[in-house]
């Protein structure tokens, strides 16, 4: 039997999921969407393109959660993307109230999946799924730092104009203005990235990585980034559904690692087909560290606004 997916939100987001987990046969997938007609009409283009693009997987499109019984994965896009000028601390109370909503109605069909949650602000609307899912933490994941590292590792593949394949980078802490891009674990051709490049244009990568949602949004000036956040959530079901253990950057639940308590946050984890299996603490300098922590007390105050803890 084919795993299930399903997708909740079939914007801009959802729906590049929804294409890119078919078009590769990971998964069946159920579109899931409040708007009538929306999860089923791009649920049957996409079927359309089957014969031509040769993939086997199925795409159902429903306004109904029934569809979404006994799914592995759930992945949470609905909500209101950002629109210029707004932070994702704006976003906080609207999306807040929409996926307590779909995660009551997803945990109690699917009590077994693994939610990827996607909506922003993403460290405290995961924070908020673990609550109202009562799931164990391992089996609720954000999207985050796989995104934000790619974004990274293209812009510093842009400016010394070499393949992204020969470049590692690794981007922690919230998914905002306070995340934290460690240059002593961006490496190229296994070097540091310290002897490519300047101090003040690797200052500069940082800050348009940190900017990097911001950026695309003053150019689409009416929605958000979709292509890279799509990606990066299917590199995590590919993850999760070859158990192939890498490291790669998550929102996760943080019980005591990096210092950091009760709080989702973005550290390098190894995830498995029960969801995060390890969550991996690198070594840190003191400026890191402060850095982190910096970056938790925004997540954190996040969090307390959220009025469950
Ligand atoms: N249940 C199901 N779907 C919902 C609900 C709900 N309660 N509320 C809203 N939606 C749907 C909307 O109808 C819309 O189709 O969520 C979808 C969101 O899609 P877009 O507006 O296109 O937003 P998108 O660009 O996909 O971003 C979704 O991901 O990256 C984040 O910041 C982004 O939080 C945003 C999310």
């Amino acid at each position: 039997m084919n795993k299930k997916v399903t997708i909740i939100g079939a914007g801009f987001v959802g729906a590049t999921c929804a294409r890119r987990i078919v078009e590769k046969d990971l998964a069946d997938v159920v579109l899931m969407d409040i708007v009538e007609g929306l999860p089923q009409g791009k649920a049957l283009d996409l079927m359309e393109s089957s014969p031509i693009e040769e993939f086997q997987a199925k795409i159902t499109g429903t306004n109904d959660y029934s569809e979404t019984k006994d799914s592995d994965i759930v992945v949470i896009t609905a909500g209101m993307a950002r629109k210029p000028g707004m932070s994702r601390d704006d976003l906080q109370k609207i999306n807040a109230g929409i996926i307590s909503d779909v995660v009551k109605n997803i945990s109690s069909l699917s009590p077994e999946a693994i939610i990827i949650v996607v909506t922003n602000p993403l460290d405290i609307m995961s924070y908020l799924a673990l609550k109202v899912s009562g799931f164990p933490s391992n089996r609720v994941i954000g999207m985050a730092g796989i995104l934000d590292s790619s974004r990274y590792r293209y812009f510093v593949s842009e400016k010394l104009g070499i393949p992204t394949k020969q470049i590692q980078t690794m981007v922690l802490g919230g998914h905002g203005d306070t995340m934290v891009p460690l240059r002593r674990y961006s490496i190229v051709n296994e070097k540091p990235i310290t002897e490519f490049l300047k101090k003040e244009e690797i200052d500069s990568i940082n800050e348009r990585t940190r900017k990097g949602g911001a950026e695309i949004v003053k150019l689409l000036k009416t929605g958000s980034a979709y292509y890279a956040p799509s990606a990066a959530v299917v590199q995590m079901i590919k993850n999760i559904f070859s158990d192939i253990h890498n490291v790669l950057p998550c929102c996760a639940y943080l019980n005591g690692e990096y210092g950091l308590k009760d709080i989702y946050f973005g550290v390098p984890v190894k995830l498995s087909s029960r969801g995060v299996k390890e969550i991996v603490e690198l070594n840190l300098n003191k400026e890191e560290k402060e850095e982190l922590q910096k970056s938790a007390k925004a997540v954190k105050e996040g969090i307390e606004k959220l009025n469950i803890c």
